[in-house]
């Protein structure tokens, strides 16, 4: 009953039981940020347990060809750090791949550089806006040239003396926020973010670990330039957005037990526990630590009855890449599911409110687009049928998941499964693994 992989396609077939303990690869976000700030610090530091997925890679390319010396043994990466001012222009275009995290982060550090940068993409990259980052960073006093009035991939740059400023953040994103913060530490003065800063806050704590200067104040973000950073070693725990994958199954199907080791639990990263919480789900968080300053535990699943929630606000920032999975287990809860002001789906690595519609209905589910999320109604058998991933990661993995509550025997074909590996590679192979 092994998943196989031809042309590009996964067959997943129902799942009897679900059972084991297992290991997620290291966080996307926080994989990004250590090689990044180290990059841009005094020292050397060592990054433990970081994600070799192609997401990441496109960092790690980035940063050599800036002159970034990152040396790799095993899954530790060792980054030499060259200073805030020791960047080199690159050489060609840089290829960012589908990575939306490092094109708006590298946007906010290229903003700074006394040189000229120009940064492309893969074609879900270069449809995805990039107006929320340079408009600010125009201001600041960079200046870019690109497609679609300078708002879309390819887009050049040409970084230089900038300005600190004050900025309302108009959307919950950790990108914009990470990139302005960035672009400020090559500030004349301070910045102040305030706004939406309510988004993931994996840069303020690693910044402010290598010696930034940034204060929180009743959501005011206050970032004073003028400090170099000091590299620090990272161990990266395991990702809860790909956690989460395993965390519905567990939940969603009659027969699971499975025990995710070593992941990170950030508040700002947790509405996935709060949402499942929601919908009655039996999962535990044991173990709860420190590690290299993100909160960290081991999470438990068990079979759960699953009820419909509503999703909204606040938890929606903190489980945003969750939510696609997440229909997964609205798809078979019992009662109603509505996802609202979720219209950030629509601007991800494809429109994933569109994408989760079609596809849960083709599983036989009952779904219906708004235009700021879904309303999904449960109780559905759901039927084995060929799923379309629209290159997505996170579309390919949920439709894995929907996959092994589909009738014992039937098989699902997953199309572009191998796009998994940008955010987590092994995935079908630990996803065969848990028949057990
Ligand atoms: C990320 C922020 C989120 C998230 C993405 C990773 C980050 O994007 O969807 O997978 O590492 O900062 P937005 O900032 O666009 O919401």
């Amino acid at each position: 009953m092994a998943t196989m992989i031809a042309a590009d396609s996964a067959q997943v077939r129902g799942a009897r039981r679900l059972r084991g303990t297992i290991r997620v690869p290291g966080d996307k976000s926080l994989s990004h940020r250590a090689l990044l700030f180290n990059a841009l610090a005094t020292g050397t530091a060592q990054v433990h347990g970081f994600l070799d997925g192609a997401d990441c890679r496109t960092t790690l390319a980035a940063l050599r060809a800036m002159g970034v010396a990152i040396t790799e043994t095993g899954e530790t990466l060792t980054v030499h750090g060259v200073g805030l001012n020791g960047l080199r222009e690159p050489a060609d275009v840089l290829d960012c791949g589908n990575s939306g995290t490092t094109t708006r982060l590298l946007l906010g550090i290229l903003a700074g550089q006394p040189f000229f940068a120009a940064l492309t993409g893969d074609a879900s990259l270069r449809r995805r806006p990039m107006a929320r980052v340079t408009v600010p960073l125009a201001r600041m006093g960079a200046h870019f040239s690109g497609r679609g009035g300078d708002t879309l991939l390819p887009l050049a740059v040409r970084g230089g003396a900038l300005h600190g400023m004050d900025y309302a953040l108009p959307v919950a994103s950790a990108q914009v926020k990470s990139a302005l913060l960035l672009a400020a530490l090559f500030a004349d003065s301070p910045t102040n973010l305030t706004g939406r800063t309510d988004s993931r806050d994996h840069t303020e704590r690693m910044l402010r670990a290598m010696g930034a200067q940034i204060t929180e104040h009743d959501g005011t973000i206050t970032l004073t330039p003028g400090t170099p950073l000091i590299a620090r070693d990272v161990d990266v725990p395991g990702d809860i957005s790909s956690a989460a994958f395993w965390l519905v199954a567990g939940a969603a199907h009659p027969d699971a037990e499975i025990t995710i080791a070593n992941v990170g639990v950030n508040p700002s990263r947790t509405g996935i526990l709060d949402m499942l919480h929601l919908m009655g789900a039996d999962v535990t968080v044991a173990n709860p630590r420190e590690v290299s300053g993100e909160p960290v535990a081991d999470l438990s699943v068990r079979s759960s009855h699953l009820v419909g929630a509503e999703i909204g606000g606040a938890m929606i920032p903190r489980g945003i890449d969750e939510l696609v999975v997440l229909a997964v287990a609205a798809a078979v809860a019992e009662g109603r599911t509505t996802v609202r002001d979720a219209t950030e789906l629509r601007v991800k690595e494809s429109d994933r409110v569109t994408a989760v519609v079609e596809g849960l209905r083709r599983l036989g589910a009952r779904a219906e687009a708004r235009d700021d999320g879904f309303v999904i109604d449960g109780s559905n058998t759901l039927i084995a049928d060929t799923l379309e991933s629209h290159g997505d990661h996170r579309l390919a993995m949920a439709w894995g998941v929907a996959a092994l509550l589909t009738p014992d025997g039937e098989a699902t074909t997953i199309r572009e499964a191998s796009s998994a590996d940008v955010s987590y590679p092994g995935f079908w192979a630990t996803l065969e693994s848990l028949r057990g």
